[in-house]
């Protein structure tokens, strides 16, 4: 079935698209040594590669202990890209996580890096889109999503669906770029080469948004300076070591890349653009 963002949703897979994904991972993989015993791969080691988000890693160390998951907690990630928040989940917390994102290449590399740090028989990966998800009604404990929504202009659609899946009492964990003082983004951004796939919300109209489909909000954290920062040493680690490591995000992404980063950063600092973390719940 058709729906309003569908003519924007091969954009976006084309946006994030990169072909033999999962022969470029496996061939960077080699080169690295990082494979130990057995010939598995210490998730964390992926971490510069497969936390596509600002703040990487602690940015998901950070939104994971608000939710207080318990062991065999069941979680959707929504947009699981690589999959790397995913298996920090299952691997920290003991839980079972399903990934969906739109992006083919993105599931087909996730599924191969779960099986390569042995974390296949806890994290599942599909094919989908966040505004029509293929499961029951209260099929989660919790919910995740991190770097994906300002790609979504349906966000009603998009928080019905996530509400829907949870359990009541279930968690709602978010971490997106919103919307700022109103004037245009600069861009190329990292999601988006131009306005027409990119949807931001300011924090009032993304919290109206929540509320009308029926979340409770438990905590909202504006995390912009932070971000700034983070972005601010990379920028100077990169213009110190300009090479690139062999696990990156310079596999999955364009070699403008970098300037996307530094929109991203102006953005951040002149306003046009923040930083949020948030916890939703649905109420019991
Ligand atoms: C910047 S990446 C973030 C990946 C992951 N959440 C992370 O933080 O490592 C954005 C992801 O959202 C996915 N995405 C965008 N729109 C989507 C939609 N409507 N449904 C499912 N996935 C979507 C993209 O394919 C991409 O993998």
């Amino acid at each position: 079935m058709s729906h309003p963002d569908a003519g924007s949703s091969s954009a976006v897979v084309s946006h994030y698209a990169a072909t033999s994904l999962r022969t470029q991972i496996g061939d960077a993989l080699k080169q690295t040594g990082l494979t130990g015993n057995n010939d598995l791969i210490y998730w964390k080691d992926l971490a510069p590669l497969d936390e596509f988000h600002v703040r990487g890693l602690a940015a998901t160390e950070e939104l994971a202990a608000e939710l207080q998951i318990a062991p065999e907690a069941t979680i959707l990630d929504v947009g699981s890209g690589l999959g790397g928040p995913s298996r920090f989940l299952a691997a920290t917390y003991g839980a079972h996580v399903t990934g969906i994102d739109l992006s083919p290449s993105f599931v087909d590399s996730a599924t191969m890096l779960s099986e390569r740090t042995g974390l296949a028989h806890r994290t599942t990966f599909r094919v989908a889109d966040a505004l029509a998800l293929p499961f029951e009604d209260l099929s989660f404990d919790h919910a995740w999503t991190q770097h994906v929504a300002m790609n979504i202009h349906d966000r009603a659609r998009l928080y019905s669906e996530i509400f829907r899946v949870l359990k009541p009492g279930g968690l709602f964990a978010i971490y997106d770029v919103i919307g700022g003082n109103g004037e245009p983004l600069i861009f190329p951004v990292p999601w988006a080469r131009e306005p027409a796939i990119s949807f931001l919300l300011t924090s009032e109209a993304l919290r109206d948004v929540l509320s009308a489909t029926g979340f409770d909000v438990v905590s909202w954290t504006d995390t912009t300076a932070i971000a700034n920062e983070w972005i601010a040493r990379q920028q100077d680690a990169r213009s110190r070591a300009p090479s690139s490591p062999a696990i990156g995000l310079h596999l999955i992404t364009p070699p403008d890349f970098p300037i996307m980063m530094a929109n991203l950063g102006r953005n951040l600092v002149e306003g046009r653009a923040r930083m949020l973390q948030a916890i939703l719940k649905r109420p019991a």
